[in-house]
């Protein structure tokens, strides 16, 4: 499948999304939104596919956020309908296999809620985070609002939002929003390495690993154990804890199959 705004490529059983708008920075308009969709959608069944990246392309931005000419463009009733329907963020945020952020350079806005959808995000030191919406009359609208706090805090995540202030890398690996900070030139070797671990692994466990975490920022606490408890019993039936359990009691490396 070829792309108008991505780059997708597959090794390992890694799949690396692209957003190829390097001139804008990255930014997310239309047809980047609805490609990633797309690209989701393409990998999603394919059991080729074990992990998902997301990069920007170039040595300046991972994404500098929506497009602005675009909302230069639309009346509020167009805007409305494009943040009807299907949504990145959230289709990132349920996708049912780990997605990481490789996070090259300015995540800003919609940038950096992309990357607070994804799993992990690991971040370059040159890499730099905001949500700088309020300077534009608005505030975020793809789910910082939300998933800002949950990850920072409160006082963090408001700090950003209200501040609209650009801060480092090292800043966001302080205040948790970025998970491993790395060297620019480690980036992709630590990322991919990190994806290769992971594609190691269960899908089937990972899947139901992921779940079980997103239940905890929606459920009071003994609702989300006892929903951790019904998906470890998934986990537990499963052929792939068979393999699991017995590849180790045998001191060989496992292979799972995801059923
Ligand atoms: N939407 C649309 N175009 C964008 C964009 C965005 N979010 N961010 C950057 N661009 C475009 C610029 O308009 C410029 O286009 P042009 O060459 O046609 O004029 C090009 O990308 C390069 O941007 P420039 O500002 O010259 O690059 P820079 O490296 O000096 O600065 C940023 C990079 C990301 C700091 C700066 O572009 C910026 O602040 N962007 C807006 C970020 C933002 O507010 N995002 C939230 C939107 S809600």
């Amino acid at each position: 499948m070829s792309y108008e705004t991505l780059l997708v490529t597959i090794e390992d059983r890694i799949a690396i999304i692209t957003i190829n708008r390097p001139d804008k920075r990255n930014a997310l308009n239309a047809t980047v939104r609805h490609e990633i969709i797309a690209a989701l959608d393409a990998v999603r069944d394919d059991d080729g596919v074990r992990v998902v990246v997301f990069t920007g392309a170039g040595d300046k931005a991972f994404i500098a956020g929506a497009d602005i000419a675009e909302f230069a463009e639309r009346t509020p009733t167009e805007q409305r309908a494009a943040m009807t329907g299907r949504r990145i963020f959230d289709e990132i945020a349920a996708f049912p296999k780990p997605v990481l952020a490789m996070i090259n350079g300015f995540a800003l806005g919609g940038g950096c809620e992309l990357a607070l959808s994804c799993d992990v995000r690991v971040a370059a030191r040159s890499a730099r985070f905001g949500q700088p919406e309020v300077r534009l009359g608005l505030i975020p609208g793809g789910g910082a609002t939300q998933r800002l706090p949950r990850l920072v805090g409160h006082g963090a995540a408001l700090r950003l939002i209200l501040s609209g202030d650009i801060i480092d890398a090292t800043e966001a690996h302080r205040i948790g929003l970025v998970d491993e900070l790395v060297d620019d030139t480690a980036l992709r070797t630590r990322t991919l390495e990190l994806a290769r671990t992971l594609a190691a692994h269960s899908p089937l466990a990972l899947r139901l690993a992921k779940a079980a975490v997103e239940t905890a920022a929606e459920v009071p606490l003994g609702a989300g154990l006892a929903h951790e408890r019904e998906l470890f019993m998934t986990a537990f039936s499963s052929e792939d804890r068979v393999e699991g359990v017995t590849a180790f009691r045998q001191k060989r490396q496992p292979e799972f199959r995801g059923r």
